[in-house]
């Protein structure tokens, strides 16, 4: 049983073991391989469905009140990298809904783990009500997170990255009542929840919004002047704490910088700012919504060797369901946190295989799967710049989450050539203004070096042939 030392003689587990369970598990695995034989690579829409696609797509446009970024309506199937799309198209997927779909589409373990859970008999888990599942997986994070010398030692589960960045705030806040203001970096990004959209610091996501919380900015780390920028941060870090002392909750730290552009951090950098944090008694939350899983280690504050550090600490996107984990000295009063859903069934199911099979599979280390899978991208996309001067600037990124600047990096551009590869197969977003970039949150458990090369190829070619168009002078 599911690893909480419970017995058996249940009548979940005699049903998990009936033989005409595993019997249709094993079908559906079956003819879900053999469809997926037929899908070899990329393809064009089917001319005959078309125009219902773009009816469809119009449609949803329509009901969901503003245009989706891309045309996309996925069938609901795909093999690996690679999904169809209901126009019959198919195209790699790296960018796998920002950062949830780690396994990619289809994988035999992910429809496993979504038939097991249908057996548990609901479709959602909440706070009142949860099942040996949501337990197993707190207990595996938890432990996991305990690795590197952090102090945490609780998990509470929730739905959705802003919810666990939510939460964490409330649990911060309280303790340190009455300060109410927050510390966070240039560029970062928290959510869009009415206080986190005041942290994420992005003005366009809260026009019309009152303010809810007041934050005080400190400059990023900047890869090419580190000890500057570490001074310069430290300087804007303790200006904020003496005009208001005592003022700040905590500090929201981004480590790798998601939507502001794939800025990596450094140890150093951090630990400067932290110790002078603990010095000053304003405690640390590290957001790692987008960086779990996705560096050297499961939680990139094990990767930066911040773990005696962390007060606070939110996963989401690849963990399938979203999580607070916060030290003893952190918990929070009784009815302060609580949820009507803390997940899905399946995703909690999900969220234990991902989680397990990162930290059991040689993902992790500086030779692990994740550093070869980046290693072998960013190689892949520097040879492109060097090939063809001016297409592209980087790669930039740590582990799973790679990008490159595309031509002169406006918004603009980016985003030309973000919609240009998915035209032509390839499925990325942007992140970051100044410069934008074009970035990929690759499927870590199901991409391979060839379908990375793939991608490069229809990467080189999209933008040899944007190039060709004379650039984005050429294009206005
Ligand atoms: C660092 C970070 N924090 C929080 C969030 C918000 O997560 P969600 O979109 O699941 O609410 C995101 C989402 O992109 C993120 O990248």
């Amino acid at each position: 049983m599911i690893g909480m030392g419970l017995k058996d003689g249940l009548l979940s587990e005699s049903l998990a073991h009936d033989r005409r369970v595993a019997e249709a598990k094993r079908l559906v695995l079956e003819a879900m391989a053999e469809h997926q034989s037929r899908l070899v690579g990329v393809k064009p829409a089917d001319e005959r469905l078309k125009a219902s696609y773009e009816q469809a797509i119009q449609k949803f446009n329509r009901l969901r009140g503003g245009a989706l970024y891309y045309p996309y309506l996925g069938s609901g199937f795909g093999k690996g990298a690679l999904v169809e799309l209901a126009d019959g198209s198919v195209k790699y997927d790296f960018i796998t809904g920002i950062g949830v779909h780690c396994w990619g589409h289809g994988h035999p373990e992910m429809v496993a783990a979504a038939l097991e859970a249908a057996l548990s008999g609901t479709i959602m888990q909440g706070n009142l009500q949860q099942d040996v599942r949501s337990a197993a997986l707190v207990q595996t994070l938890v432990e996991a997170a305990q690795e590197g010398g952090s102090r945490l030692e609780h998990c509470v589960l929730t739905t959705s990255g802003a919810m666990a960045n939510e939460n964490a705030l409330k649990i911060l806040m309280q303790k340190r009542w009455p300060a109410s203001r927050v510390l966070a970096f240039e560029g970062c990004f928290a959510g869009r929840t009415l206080a986190l959209s005041q942290i994420t610091d992005k003005p366009g996501y809260r026009v019309g919004l009152p303010t809810t919380v007041a934050v005080d900015y400190v400059p990023f780390f900047d890869a090419q002047r580190p000890g500057e920028s570490t001074q310069r941060a430290l300087a804007a870090l303790r200006r904020h704490v003496e005009r208001y002392p005592g003022a700040h909750a905590a500090m929201c730290f981004e480590l790798v910088q998601g939507e502001g552009g794939y800025h990596v951090g450094d140890r150093a950098f951090f630990v400067a700012l932290m110790e002078e944090l603990r010095t000053r008694r304003v405690p640390i939350m590290i957001d790692e919504v987008q960086t779990f899983g996705r560096t050297t280690r499961l939680f990139a504050f094990q990767h930066f060797g911040l773990g005696p550090y962390v007060d606070v600490v939110t996963i989401g996107k690849l963990s399938q369901v979203c999580a607070t984990l916060f030290t003893d000295e952190m918990t929070p009063q009784p009815g302060l946190i609580s949820q009507t859903f803390t997940g899905g069934t399946a995703g909690i199911q999900a969220a234990r295989v991902i989680v397990e099979g990162l930290l059991r599979r040689g993902y992790f280390g500086p030779q692990g799967k994740i550093a070869q899978l980046h290693g072998h991208f960013a190689g892949r996309l520097q040879a492109i710049g060097e090939r063809h001067p001016g297409v592209l600037s980087g790669p930039f990124g740590l582990g799973a989450m790679v990008a490159f600047t595309p031509f002169d990096g406006t918004p603009e551009t980016a985003k030309r050539v973000a919609q240009a590869l998915f035209e032509a197969g390839v499925i990325g977003f942007t992140a970051g203004a100044h410069p934008a970039r074009v970035r990929f949150l690759i499927p870590v458990g199901a991409v391979t070096t060839e379908d990375i090369d793939a991608v490069c190829a229809i990467v080189e070619k999209t933008l040899v042939e944007m190039k060709g168009q004379g650039g984005p002078s050429g294009w206005c």
